[in-house]
């Protein structure tokens, strides 16, 4: 933020920014301009991303990594369009913006953003620098090969690894005056405007087959004491010293610990300068390790010092300005999901997934995920260029690909505009359906509503469920839905291929209740709802289904 010689407003900018990270209801516009920019707050430990001022949720898509030109926008686009997404994650690469040290280039910045604007569509820009899936390959040519100014990792055994050191000055000291360019940029052609929302800092970080740096420099630093604000957030699996070096505080974790701390400093160096310049949000992204697994060192089987949810502390710790450390889910079981949902969303890190799988069966999480309160959610190759990335995503490309989560942004988009302040108060939730195809149960605020899946809209499928006689579209796991509690008794969900009976909780335990009022509809521009038709009869005596089309229902209900 910049300075100011005028008191009010040195004061107003303070206000502003105490408020930003205080779990205190957070003023939406004040009369500083900086007010409007991009920004998360937090309130009693839920998150809004607030752009111009109002909570944004962020309906996202990413783009394939070789997007980032202009005469490949045209096909990004045109998936975005179908998809209904207001958002779209794409690269800006070191490569791209410095192939000649010094010489900057923004033609491709200037063209997407112009792009976006025309389109209504917000960018979240990844910054590919030093690292991109862990390796080099987005640095300039004059980065990627000269290995004495920019040296990479050595393993254990003293061989020269792929993945550049994150212990070098001379790399660090390239990488941010190149990211400070960009932002600077941006902030020249985007600060009145506010297209591009939030910045990616790196791409999964970490390093695959060595645990750290085993140079004479990184090993220098692992011998020194681990420093007091990674004490004073990271536990160790294991007991140890109170305070030590790394060996003796963290035993067998601290090589990936160490490693974690030397990749969340440079990230932080390179995060600073970007924010001097210009303030936006900005998280990093990772490549999983097993959420379920029992925790355990090392053993080659994740990207070691990557921000996985064990060494999340260390990153807050060391990384002050990375807003959100973000998983990448390319992890289909749902119980998997669930567990990397619970891990990343916490008092001191909003949930936020920036890439997730495009195959059809991850669909049903974007409700999930919405619910829980995340500020967005971005499905990774929504893009029609000619390239499918399975077995990660889909088989499939061009709409096959794009339809089952368009025309869930396309229902979710009435709601969006609303759905982000509900979401700051907590008054959200969400759940997919399970790979065991079970019905859940969930209690909210004085009722509870019990989920179940592949019934027919009248009656009740015997248990087991009769497979030669389930509803079209209901084959493999589809369903879910994202409710929102809006007052004691009044609740708006939307939902697909999915059955919802509410019953009495908390206060209501016990007494009979009925549907007051259960209305189909949308929410108009101004936020004012429009009902289609009321919901009753048939259609509510055998629980609330929801078909395939993903419906919207704003439904109160009543004890007697
Ligand atoms: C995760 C990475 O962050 C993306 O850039 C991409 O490489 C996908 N994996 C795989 O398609």
């Amino acid at each position: 933020m910049k300075k100011t010689s005028n008191p009010l407003l040195a004061a107003l900018c303070a206000l502003a920014l105490s408020v930003t990270y205080a779990d205190a209801a957070t003023p939406f516009a004040t009369a500083s301009k900086n007010a409007q920019i991009p920004r998360l707050v937090r309130q009693n430990g839920h998150y809004a991303l607030m752009v111009d001022g109002k909570p944004f949720t962020m309906l996202g898509v990413q783009a394939h990594n070789s997007s980032n030109y202009p005469g490949a926008l045209d096909k990004v686009w045109a998936a975005v369009k179908d998809v209904h997404a207001n958002t779209l994650e794409i690269p800006v690469a070191w490569e791209q913006i410095e192939p000649v040290e010094g010489k900057f280039d923004f033609s491709y910045v200037d063209t997407l953003v112009a792009q976006a604007r025309q389109k209504g569509v917000r960018l979240v820009l990844l910054w590919f620098g030093t690292w991109k899936n862990t390796g080099p390959a987005y640095t300039p040519e004059w980065v990627k090969f000269d290995n004495q100014r920019f040296p990479r990792m050595i393993d254990k055994d003293g061989k020269t690894g792929y993945c550049l050191t994150p212990l070098s000055e001379q790399t660090l000291k390239a990488d941010t005056k190149a990211f400070v360019a960009l932002m600077t940029h941006l902030k020249k052609i985007d600060e009145a405007k506010h297209t591009v929302i939030m910045v990616q800092v790196e791409n999964e970080v970490g390093t695959y087959g060595s645990v750290r740096d085993f140079g004479p420099k990184a090993e220098a630093a692992f011998r020194q004491p681990v420093p007091q604000s990674v004490l004073a957030r990271q536990r160790s699996p294991v007991p140890g010293a109170a305070s030590g070096t790394w060996s003796e505080v963290y035993g067998p974790y601290a090589d990936e610990y160490f490693h974690a701390y030397a990749i969340a400093s440079y990230i932080e160096e390179v995060a600073k300068a970007g924010r001097a310049v210009y303030d936006l949000p900005m998280y990093v992204n990772n490549a999983l390790r097993d959420p379920v697994e029992p925790m355990a060192p090392w053993k080659n089987n994740f990207s070691s010092g990557g921000p996985g949810y064990d060494v999340v502390d260390i990153y807050k710790a060391a990384a002050p300005h990375i807003d959100i450390v973000a998983p990448d889910i390319y992890i289909s079981e749902s119980h998997k999901v669930n567990a990397v949902l619970t891990q990343f969303q916490r008092p001191d890190n909003a949930l936020f997934v920036p890439e997730m799988g495009n195959a059809r069966h991850y669909a049903r999480y974007l409700l999930q995920i919405l619910g829980h309160g995340a500020i967005g959610v971005s499905p990774f190759g929504v893009d029609y260029a000619d390239y499918v990335n399975y077995p990660l995503g889909s088989k499939e490309n061009g709409k096959a690909m794009s339809e089952p989560f368009g025309k869930v942004y396309e229902v979710f988009s009435s709601l969006a505009p609303l759905w982000g302040q509900w979401s700051l108060e907590g008054r959200t939730y969400g759940l997919a359906e399970g790979d065991d195809r079970k019905s859940q149960p969930l209690e909210m605020k004085n009722w509870g509503v019990t989920a179940s899946f592949r019934q027919w809209q009248l009656g009740s499928q015997p248990d087991p469920i009769n497979l030669a006689d389930i509803p079209p579209g209901t084959e493999s796991p589809s369903g879910s839905m994202a409710m929102a509690q809006i007052g004691d008794n009044e609740f708006v969900v939307v939902g697909q291929h999915i059955r919802l009976h509410f019953w009495p909780a908390g206060a209501n335990a016990g007494k009979p209740f009925m549907f007051a009022r259960v209305e189909e509809g949308r929410f108009d521009a101004q936020g004012k709802w429009v009902m289609e038709r009321n919901w009753n009869g048939d259609q509510a005596d055998h629980g609330l289904n929801f078909t395939g089309r993903p419906t919207i229902l704003k439904i109160r209900l009543r004890t007697y």
